[in-house]
């Protein structure tokens, strides 16, 4: 009866979300990753659904599918990129929760890399920017984008809002106990590309997502 009672404020929206960490192969068994356990990119889908989205979720991490929810798996920023880049052109929402590991081994090892020497190096390149690609083509399309500080976070997430073109960027404080990786909660600021700003308390995930879907939902109305 719950289920039946959420209000329908995203109804007919198709959003895209991104969730998870990416893993960049080093060679067969091994691959560079990041702390991001996904359940941020999660909540927002079984939020967004319940509250009528079509929701799609490009994903690194196995979770529980919520319910309603098409999941595309990926494990690398490159096939996140073409995962998105190829719905892009249908979708009204994008919202990219994902941690996208900034740079990937230049050349992953066909085989096994074996130990010998005392040190080792492994030479990376940077990864496309995929939020700031989508900022470059969208036509209409809400973005959403996150930024995980560890300090200066007002600062560098205004920076991110404006550099990526995004609509809505979600700032967390990583380094607060409770805050962004692995944990149930989350402490987070939304900014606006008007400028405008909402300071929420710490709460769990799902209930951030409630607010960000509200938010979405606002500036989708205007
Ligand atoms: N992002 C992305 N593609 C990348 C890197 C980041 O789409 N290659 C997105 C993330 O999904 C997030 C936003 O950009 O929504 C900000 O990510 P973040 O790592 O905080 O910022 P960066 O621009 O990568 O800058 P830095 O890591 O140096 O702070
Ligand atoms: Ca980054």
């Amino acid at each position: 009866a719950r289920v039946l009672q959420a209000k329908q404020d995203l109804a007919g929206k198709q959003i895209l979300i991104t969730a998870g960490g990416t893993r960049e192969a080093v060679d067969p068994v091994r691959f560079l990753g990041n702390r991001s356990s996904g359940k941020m990119g999660y909540a927002l889908a079984a939020v967004a659904a319940r509250r009528g989205a079509k929701v799609t979720l490009v994903s690194t991490v196995s979770l529980p599918v919520p319910a309603g929810v098409q999941i595309v798996p990926v494990e690398t920023a490159l096939e996140m990129r073409d995962a998105v880049l190829s719905r892009f052109n249908d979708v009204d929402v994008v919202i990219k929760a994902a941690a996208v590991a900034d740079y990937r081994p230049v050349a992953p090892q066909a085989q096994k890399i074996k130990k010998h020497d005392e040190h080792l190096t492994i030479e990376l390149v940077k990864n496309p920017d995929i939020l700031k690609e989508l900022g470059e083509r969208k036509r209409g399309q809400l973005l959403v984008g996150f930024a995980a500080e560890t300090h200066e976070v007002e600062r560098f997430a205004q920076e991110k809002l404006q550099k990526k073109n995004a609509d809505l960027l979600i700032a967390n404080d990583v380094a607060q106990p409770g805050v962004g990786f692995g944990t149930e909660t989350n402490q987070v600021t939304i900014l606006d590309r008007n400028g405008g700003r909402e300071d929420l308390p710490l709460m769990s995930k799902t209930e951030v997502a409630e607010a960000i879907c509200t938010r979405i939902a606002q500036f989708l109305r205007n």
